[in-house]
């Protein structure tokens, strides 16, 4: 079973923890990493496929619109990731969270629940950070996942939560979570108002660590650390258990290689994270919207991925990136050639497909004809 005590991982993130990040701070160091949240009715739709191209386990979605692909809600490289993959589920349905947990649970090493999001699509239908004001229904999830998923499977369940506006409030919520069986707790230490730009409240570590320890609950702490040497100096400067763990969100998100002691400069980073999302097929607007996560707004990199729209055209710009993060060449000439390539592509394929439809047509009014001449001669 995964242990979670003084670990440094990476924070489950939206649209930035998918797989190449993942595995990229796996590489540099991660102990543990959390998938993005996926809500549970969008889990229990879909279907667990073996990718033997890819060497993954795939979850995937039903298209929604006609002439639409599937997509791929949730992917995983078994070989890299296990034994370290929490996955991430936001919930406010103790039968759907289970549900939803029972669909990944053999794939992924531990179940968390999120209890922390602000975001108004979470809180408004009760999930994420509504459920610290409806601590029952948030115990009863817990409770449930695990006697019904962390038990059966021999995997823990955990919760991220975030403080409450006091600290006797807090603790009060610490010890109920505590009692549900859980195996750790993520703490964001801000309130659910606070912005990430916000200075974390670090005050209630030591007595939620208390109250975690006397329940054999391990603890990790959430907000604004900058890397691992930052973590390591933040437990000792307040002078906190090595068996209290840190989460990195924020900072993983633009460097995800800070869970080494010597992180790769951005542009050493971006050109790793881009061979994984190769080499794992991943979709470029999410690939695009990590590449400008990773590169400095003042690097003209910044401007040049956000001109790519495929892998190949990533690929070329990377190749431009000099030993210091410069441009050796110009990549826009290649990109805006690329772009009126794709148009023309475009243009003829939709002409194809005109053609067909009008064909069709002409086609079917035919047979209408022939057989209202035929049925008028009979
Ligand atoms: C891009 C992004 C996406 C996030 N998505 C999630 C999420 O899916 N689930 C969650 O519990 N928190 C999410 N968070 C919050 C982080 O996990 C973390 O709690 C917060 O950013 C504070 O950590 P930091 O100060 O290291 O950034 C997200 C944060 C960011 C920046």
């Amino acid at each position: 079973m995964v242990q979670y005590a003084g670990k440094l991982v990476l924070a489950p993130m939206v649209r930035a923890g998918e797989l190449p990040t993942r595995l990229l701070a796996l590489k540099y160091g991660a102990d543990l990493v959390w998938s993005p949240e996926i809500v549970d009715k969008k889990l229990i739709q879909c279907q667990r496929q073996v990718n033997d191209a890819l060497n993954t386990i795939d979850f995937v979605a039903p298209a929604t619109r006609e002439g639409m692909e599937p997509g791929v809600v949730f992917r995983t490289v078994p070989e890299l990731e296990r034994g370290k993959l929490i996955f991430q589920i936001g919930t406010s349905t103790p039968s759907l969270a289970v549900e939803a947990a029972l669909k990944v649970i053999k794939d992924v090493d531990g179940i968390d629940v999120n209890a922390g999001c602000p975001k108004h699509f979470s809180i408004h239908s009760g999930m994420g950070a509504a459920l610290l004001k409806t601590p029952e229904k948030l115990c009863s999830i817990l409770t449930e996942l695990v006697a019904k998923v962390g038990n059966v499977y021999n995997k823990p369940i955990s919760v991220k939560i975030r403080i409450l506006d006091n600290e006797a409030d807090t603790l009060n919520l610490v010890e109920n979570i505590c009692k549900t069986g859980v195996s750790n707790l993520t703490v964001h230490c801000r309130t659910t108002p606070m912005r990430n730009r916000e200075s974390p409240i670090r005050d209630y570590i030591p007595k939620i660590y208390e109250i975690c320890t006397s329940h054999n609950v391990s603890l990790i702490m959430n907000g604004a650390i900058k890397d691992k040497n930052d973590f390591l100096q933040l437990r000792k400067e307040l002078k906190l258990s090595d068996s209290i763990g840190g989460m990195m969100a924020d900072c993983a998100e633009k460097n995800p290689t800070v869970f080494s002691s010597n992180p790769l400069p951005w542009f050493k980073a971006v050109k790793e994270y881009l061979d994984i999302a190769v080499q794992y097929n991943h979709h470029p607007s999410n690939v695009k919207y990590m590449l400008n996560r990773m590169t400095p707004g003042k690097s003209p990199f910044y401007q040049y991925f956000t001109q790519c729209r495929k892998l190949p055209d990533f690929l070329y710009v990377c190749k431009q990136l000099d030993e210091e993060g410069k441009p050796i060449e110009d990549p826009l000439p290649f990109l805006k050639e690329e772009h009126e390539k794709e148009k023309k592509q475009k243009k003829k394929q939709n002409d194809i497909k005109s053609l067909e439809k009008s064909n069709a047509k002409r086609s079917a009014e035919n047979t209408t004809d022939t057989s209202s001449k035929k049925a008028k001669s009979a």
